[in-house]
């Protein structure tokens, strides 16, 4: 008899990436997913320890969970990710409610804790240090059957002084570009549109190996593949992008005019202190050759306020390169202290109502940026791939361009994988909405 499965995905792409491979290796378990927590036998946390806020969601839930677990004693919750490669059995002290505990690095072994569990009925604990991502199994489940992650190489070198990351996901590994592109050529046998190529800094891609290929290389080698339309990929570091880079975004015809590049702070002596290895010059200087290869390129951000020492002079210079550079999106955060690191020891810290009002102040320009952008696009039209229905309005189908805006439009017809043009009728804060452009005959 099948039994019920939920899992609650906290963190990034890389950790949605990672539950989808969980549910495909406890399918083959005879797990069913579902969304209810209360009819599941078995509920899975993968969860994020970036800031201390994402870390206290998950105690949260857990505490929680206590509850569902004292109705039924046999229900069995597990918890993977970064929360669980760098705390280990300090979880099962934390939450005794806990059964299992599995780290980033363990999840092809998760058949066989997951029946360890089942059979002893007691807590069941993997923790690896390191791994070879090339003899991982191929993901058997993917939520999505137009778009899919395809993970590149695991882990980050970086050791930038505010991160965990590096502790949560170990040194940098890129896996085989053999095994990339046949999984690749797989997905577009199953009618896949669009590969995201995955990683904390796609750009040192192969580094590590030695048969010289390295990532626009790679991204060459993606582009012959029949079937599969559109190319992106999370994330670049500043420090590592390269001309050979901005000329394969220019020249290939699948690579998507978007880039996420993580700015972090203006300030070079923030910058310097988050050991980022830029400066904001040598930052603006490569947004300004990427524009000029590619004009219609849209750019996104990572911006982190209130790092320890961060001044208002520190500060005000993030405020002028946001307002010079334009983003599309930005993603803000407020500096959370991570134990794990190096900048978690300073103690020169910014007070919390100040990190508040420079988060204000930075999303309220932002907000004026991007809804004016967006405005700009009403009455273009654009090519979009559709993803499928609107979660918030399932009479609608969603799609996106190849600049990453999402474009929501009615259909009475569901047209799910397909590239069609649409008109920008309106344009909003996070999304566009659009009709299709009827073709005459
Ligand atoms: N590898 C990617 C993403 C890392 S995590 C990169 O290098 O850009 C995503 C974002 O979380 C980071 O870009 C950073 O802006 C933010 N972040 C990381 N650690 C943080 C911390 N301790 N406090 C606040 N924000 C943090
Ligand atoms: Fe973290 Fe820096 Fe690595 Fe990104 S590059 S994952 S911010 S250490
Ligand atoms: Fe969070 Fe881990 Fe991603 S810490 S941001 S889930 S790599």
């Amino acid at each position: 008899m099948s039994k019920n499965l939920a899992i609650l995905t906290y963190g990034c792409q890389m950790n949605k990436y990672d539950s989808e491979r969980i549910v495909g290796i406890l399918k083959g378990l005879d797990f069913q997913l579902t969304d209810d927590l209360r009819s599941a036998d078995m509920i899975m946390l993968n969860t994020c320890s970036i800031r201390e806020k994402a870390e206290q969601k998950v105690f949260s839930q857990l505490g929680r969970l206590k509850r569902l677990k004292e109705d039924n004693p046999d229900l069995i919750i597990g918890v993977g990710g970064c929360i669980a490669q760098i705390k280990g059995d300090k979880i099962f002290q934390r939450a005794p409610q806990v059964d299992l505990i599995f780290g980033t690095l363990n999840i092809d072994h998760l058949s066989s804790m997951v029946r360890e569990v089942e059979k002893k009925r007691g807590r069941v604990i993997g923790i690896a240090k390191d791994f070879d991502p090339d003899i991982q199994p191929p993901l058997t489940f993917r939520e999505s059957q137009v778009s899919a992650w395809v993970n590149i190489i695991q882990g980050c070198d970086n050791y930038c002084t505010y991160c965990v990351v590096p502790y949560t996901r170990g040194r940098e590994r890129s896996r085989s570009s053999s095994i990339i592109l046949d999984e690749i050529r797989g997905l577009a046998d199953q009618g896949y549109k669009e590969v995201t190529l995955l990683g904390q800094n796609v750009n040192s891609y192969g580094k590590d190996k030695s048969d010289g290929i390295d990532f626009p290389q790679l991204l060459y080698m993606i582009e012959e593949i029949d079937g599969i339309k559109r190319i992106r990929f999370v994330t670049s570091h500043p420090k590592d992008i390269s001309e050979r880079l901005m000329y394969a975004m220019r020249d290939m015809n699948k690579v998507c005019e978007h880039l996420h590049l993580p700015l972090q702070s203006g300030s070079n002596r923030i910058l310097n202190k988050m050991g980022r290895g830029y400066t904001s010059e040598e930052y603006l200087s490569k947004i300004d050759r990427l524009k000029s290869f590619i004009p219609e390129i849209v750019i996104s951000t990572d911006i982190i306020v209130g790092f320890p020492g961060e001044t208002d002079d520190d500060f005000n210079k993030t405020e002028e390169i946001l307002k010079e550079v334009e983003y599309d999106t930005i993603f803000l955060f407020k500096y959370s202290p991570r134990p794990e690191t190096l900048a978690g020891s300073l103690s020169n810290h910014v007070p919390p109502n100040i990190k508040e009002e420079r988060f204000n102040n930075l999303l309220m320009i932002q907000k004026e940026i991007s809804l004016k952008k967006n405005k700009a696009l009403e009455g273009t039209s654009d090519e979009v791939l559709v993803e499928g229905h609107s979660k918030k309005d399932p009479g609608k189908l969603t799609s996106r361009t190849r600049s990453n805006k999402i474009v929501n439009f009615y259909s009475n017809r569901d047209m799910k994988g397909e590239i069609i043009e649409v008109k920008i009728i309106r344009g909003g804060l996070y999304s566009l909405d659009g009709e299709i452009i009827e073709r005459g005959c």
